[in-house]
């Protein structure tokens, strides 16, 4: 897709839609008078007669009758001005776009009215470029929406190529992770996901380790190996069963999008290597598939992790803070001195956040800032919970040094809570991606449906803060 920074005006453009935003409560803009007198005030008309109400996600197509080169206007809801943020104009704008596509235009000129203005022109391409990702890649017949060919940006500058290439990548590896997410399990195994590493680290020369079976053992990761041992495949999570401790079957599917984890940090990580930012960064991957079998782990197994504590099993469902503990002991005896860990951790996150933000826990308020501030500037919403010292005693077994479930209450502090038991004290965040990463809920349509890429631009944000403060 082709993205034009244009020195026409609206009413000069030649394309399918010129897409044009309407606020809830106002009237027309200014910045549009123009457009409207060239259509005899029709955008004024359809404003005042309420065709439109401006709601986010509301779009509607206006045939024209050749009083300008454009073949229609598409009148695009972003809401209320006092809940804009980032994140919804950028689903405002993925949403306009595959509206666009299923109406089969191949070219969208985008005019610009408040509260779009040039300083949201990354929202605005990451947006659409999002709004042209297809959930049904997998469908044989024939496709729903057309492609979209060009983007044409008009008021938003001449001289801004780069920042619109650097938001075209994040757009696109934004999809990259909503494609991972939605790949099948039985496609996307722990050895694809090690293979697109393998790709990654070819094409911009980096150093990589994969570590199988044998070097999960000797190097003492226990409790990824533990988690790993009832599959056959050698997996973030590529598929969670929950194991001996079985979830439901409803809705068990889903549970091939728990490397979402895996995919917004492999995805972010090769968008900051291409940018070569100045600053030692360390993608760490744990990977298995999480399945009932004669070999799996059973509750009330104990495991010695890799940086020394005994974990009692109690739920074999909660293997992602598992995993996710011996890899951050990885990225410590590799020297790691800042973490940020994305993981599909707790169904609790839905209950306490639900989908339209990313569950936080910290241990370091320096930390947290800077991934406030990405998550602002990436429109890709963080929300931080509480750590409370009350809840520690929640976590402590019996036998070992720890148990892995069975909390009874806080699920997204406490599996937060567990995680932090292994930083050995450095600067961390962890992000729980259960809800943000897959809207599975119909009726909050002003976040799209399926998987999001939540977590994906913001660590490339979060990478560029670091290394700019780094200099
Ligand atoms: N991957 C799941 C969490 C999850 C749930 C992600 C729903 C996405 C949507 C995780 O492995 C899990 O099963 N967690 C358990 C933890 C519990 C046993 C302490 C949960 O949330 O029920
Ligand atoms: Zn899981
Ligand atoms: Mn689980």
């Amino acid at each position: 897709m082709k993205i034009t920074l244009s020195p026409l005006t609206a009413v000069q453009v030649q394309a399918d839609a010129i897409a044009v935003p309407m606020v809830a409560g106002r009237g027309l803009p200014n910045e549009v008078a123009d457009l409207d007198r060239a259509l005899g005030g029709l955008i004024a008309e359809i404003i005042s007669r309420n065709e439109h109400r401006g709601r986010l996600m509301e779009i509607m197509p206006v045939h024209l009758g050749g009083q300008i080169p454009s073949r229609r206007l598409l009148l695009y809801g972003l809401g209320s001005l006092r809940d804009m943020d980032g994140q919804r104009m950028r689903w405002a704008h993925h949403e306009l776009i595959r509206v666009a596509r299923s109406y089969g235009y191949r070219t969208v000129a985008m005019a610009k009215a408040p509260p779009v203005d040039e300083s949201n022109l990354a929202a605005v391409v990451e947006g659409s470029i999002m709004g042209t990702w297809e959930q049904r890649s997998r469908q044989s017949g024939q496709k729903d929406r057309a492609e979209l060919e060009e983007l044409i940006l008009l008021g938003f500058g001449l001289d801004r190529e780069r920042e619109v290439v650097a938001a075209e990548q994040l757009g696109q590896a934004t999809n990259r992770t909503r494609e991972w997410v939605n790949l099948p399990p039985n496609v996307l195994t722990p050895d694809y996901l090690a293979e697109e590493a393998r790709r990654i680290a070819r094409r911009y020369e980096l150093e990589i380790e994969v570590l199988g079976p044998e070097e999960i053992r000797a190097g003492g990761y226990n409790l990824l190996q533990a988690v790993a041992q009832g599959s056959s495949v050698p997996k973030g999570i590529t598929f969670d069963s929950g194991g001996i401790s079985l979830k439901k079957p409803e809705g068990m599917h889903r549970m091939k999008g728990d490397m979402a984890g895996a995919a917004a940090v492999l995805s972010a990580f090769e968008v900051i290597v291409s940018r070569r930012l100045p600053l030692d960064v360390m993608a760490v991957i744990a990977s298995c598939e999480n399945m009932p079998s004669g070999n799996s782990y059973k509750p009330g197994d104990t495991f010695t992790g890799a940086g020394g504590k005994t974990v009692e099993i109690v739920n074999t469902d909660a293997e992602g803070r598992l995993v996710l503990a011996d890899a951050i002991t990885h990225a410590l005896r590799h020297g790691a001195t800042h973490l940020v860990d994305l993981a599909t951790l707790t169904g609790a996150a839905t209950i306490a956040i639900g989908h339209a933000a990313t569950a936080a826990v910290a241990n370091d308020d320096a930390l947290w800032a800077r991934v406030w501030e990405a998550a602002d500037r990436a429109g890709d919403r963080v929300w931080r919970l509480p750590i409370y010292a009350d809840y520690s005693v929640l976590l402590q077994s019996r036998y070992a040094d720890l148990k892995n479930a069975d909390y009874g209450q806080a699920g997204s502090i406490t599996g937060g809570m567990f995680i932090e038991q292994f930083v050995e004290g450095r600067p961390w965040v962890h992000l729980d991606i259960a809800a943000s990463s897959w809207n599975d809920k119909g009726e909050l349509t002003t976040i799209p449906r399926a998987p999001t890429g939540a977590g994906t631009r913001l660590c490339v944000h979060l990478a560029e803060l670091m290394a700019a403060e780094a200099r």
